[in-house]
């Protein structure tokens, strides 16, 4: 059968053995494949343990330092037990973890790096389909982005969430509490001995953070988009059920394979406009807007800050999970009926005829799931923020266009002015902060640049800018903050963040100086700096481009072919559509 011959609907048709790719490395009756046969057997494989059989790569973004992911040394079996139990051959390839707590300056430096080992493996070796095993925040992009390239059928096992933290009988949630005690410890409201206790209890298993950040954020848009089994990225990673997800999805990539499932004929528009309206009504990480735009584009869909814009005027956050909601966790979400119980809730605004890797449309897979508690997943009319989570504004310092999450912020800054403090690089906003001297108010605009795709590098997720320690003292935990950075989808506060085009590459950012009036009215979806055309012609004249930050290896081809933040920051070249399409490998 020719790749793509398959006419798109539910009907299912079985491929021949000889069709697989993997057939080309072990079927022929030559010298190569003599050579590839006897180092299988080498393994100490036997030919009938292949022969005929869908080769499946499990690309397992296990390390020893990406706690995120610990449990997949062993979940990786269970993998492969399913793989075998439906008649396939397991692989496993490790691929880059991109720890997001350890990898610095910023994991999101490598998204893109694993995007490339993903579709390069995949292309590489005898496999005729993938399951990816991520979860930690760029972790799923990353693998996304290389499986929907290469377009092989593939699976998507999410980490899961940790349990939740506890300290002294108190729940915690992952960053978000760090933030917030770090600031109480600052403001000296706990002691040092609360923050030790704090530092043992908030992680307390494997597993992805717990709260709504980029993890959670981005594997429910993976189930949204339909690279997941039903319901599997809300299970806990510490729960009996993922080890079942993990079989599960190994006996079904097997199938998969004789379907010729592929990315493509899942990942439609419409699958990644269900995906918005999921990320929306999650209450997601400001992270989402740039993979999702990443992956669809992958896909072969114009999807931009303006679809966002779109789903977010009319999908509300129902999922009351921190730090959108106030009380609640991953765990809880889903105990609560999970992602399954939330789509079937929001049905109204997905596209139900998506198909999806279980081989069902996504009104299948998400038919009768119930909501078990009403406060977590919250029934349309009674959202936690009425309408969604992100908000997209343009204006003279963003026209390509900034976010910012009016769902967890001090809701006096979604129209305010005030003077901006501006600060060019982290390290000497980081020095100046705890000076109880700076000349610095609550309606100042806190200002940060340099800190985008190329500036950062890679954009690091600094866009929280702590708040002064002067204001803390005086009682204040939120101002308005500014930078063309990311956060963490754990983080909170009236940040503006993804500022494009960024500074460091002569965006208006650049421009602004410690003084000007900034405004922004979220209502409006407006962001301005109060200063004159004709001063900013001056001012442009007058600026000159920063040195770059890379004069060899990797940082060079980063910095040669990132993309801004409104395009994905996606390589040019990695484009599915770029140039002449890459060969299959010759033999
Ligand atoms: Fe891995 Fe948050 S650090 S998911
Ligand atoms: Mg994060």
């Amino acid at each position: 059968l020719e790749a793509g011959s398959i006419p798109d609907g539910p009907q299912v048709v079985r491929r021949e053995p000889a069709s697989l790719r993997s057939a080309r490395w072990f079927g022929p009756a030559d010298l190569r494949s003599f050579g590839h046969r006897s180092r299988a057997m080498q393994m100490g494989y036997a030919p009938e343990e292949w022969t005929g059989k869908p080769v499946i790569a499990i690309l397992n973004t296990w390390s020893d330092l990406q706690p995120c992911h610990a449990h997949f040394k062993h979940r990786v079996d269970d993998v492969k037990r399913g793989i075998l139990m439906a008649g396939g051959f397991p692989v496993e390839l490790p691929a880059i973890s991109v720890s997001e707590s350890f990898v610095k300056p910023t994991t999101m430096l490598y998204r893109n790096m694993l995007a490339m080992e993903t579709e390069e493996l995949l292309r590489s070796h005898p496999v005729d389909g993938a399951v990816l095993m991520g979860g930690c925040d760029k972790s799923t992009p990353g693998l996304l982005l290389g499986a929907t390239s290469m377009n092989l059928p593939a699976i998507y096992i999410p980490a899961g969430p940790m349990l939740r933290g506890n300290w002294q009988g108190k729940v915690l949630g992952s960053g978000s509490d760090s933030w917030k005690y770090w600031d109480e410890l600052r403001a000296g409201k706990i002691t040092d001995q609360d923050w030790l206790g704090i530092e043992g209890g908030i992680a307390r298993s494997y597993g992805t953070c717990m709260t709504m950040g980029t993890a959670s954020t981005m594997t429910a848009i993976a189930e949204a988009v339909g690279m997941v089994l039903p319901g599997g990225s809300s299970i806990p990673a510490a729960d009996a059920g993922h080890i079942r997800l993990c079989s599960e999805s190994g006996r079904r990539i097997v199938d998969m394979v004789w379907e010729d499932l592929t990315p493509q004929r899942i990942q439609t528009r419409e699958a990644y406009e269900n995906a918005i309206a999921v990320a929306m009504a999650m209450g997601c990480s400001t992270n989402a807007i740039i993979h999702l735009i990443a992956m669809a584009r992958r896909a072969g869909h114009a999807i931009g800050l303006d679809d966002f814009e779109r789903y977010s005027r009319k999908v509300p956050v129902i999922g009351n999970v921190r730090p959108s909601g106030n009380a609640y966790l991953m765990e809880d979400f889903f105990y609560a009926g999970g992602i399954r119980a939330l789509m079937n809730e929001i049905r109204e605004h997905l596209h139900l005829d998506c198909l999806t890797v279980s081989g069902q449309t996504l009104g299948e897979a998400i038919q009768g799931a119930k909501v078990y508690n009403a406060d977590v997943i919250r029934p349309l009319s009674n959202p936690v923020y009425g309408q969604g989570s992100l908000a997209v504004l343009k204006g003279n310092l963003a026209p390509s266009g900034c976010v910012i999450k009016p769902a967890a912020m001090d809701q006096r800054f979604l129209k305010h002015s005030g003077p901006a403090l501006v600060f060019d690089d982290y390290p000497s906003l980081k020095s100046a902060i705890d000076d109880e001297n700076l000349d610095v108010t609550a309606d100042h605009v806190l200002v940060l640049r340099n800190a985008g795709p190329q500036g950062g590098p890679g954009m690091p997720e600094w866009g929280m800018l702590p708040m002064p320690k002067k204001l803390l003292k005086e009682g204040h935990r939120d101002m308005l903050r500014l930078s063309d950075a990311r956060m963490s989808g754990t983080s909170y506060g009236a940040c503006v963040l993804h500022v494009a085009p960024e500074s460091f590459v002569g965006g208006p950012l650049a421009l602004l100086r410690t003084g000007d009036i900034v405004s922004i009215d979220v209502e409006a979806r407006a962001i301005r700096m109060e200063v004159s055309d004709e001063e900013l012609e001056r001012r442009r004249a007058a600026w000159t481009p920063p040195a770059p930050r890379y004069e060899r290896g990797y940082g060079v081809m980063f910095s040669r072919h990132i993309q801004q933040a409104d395009e994905g920051c996606d390589f040019d070249f990695l484009r599915t559509e770029y140039g002449a399409p890459v060969p299959e490998p010759a033999i």
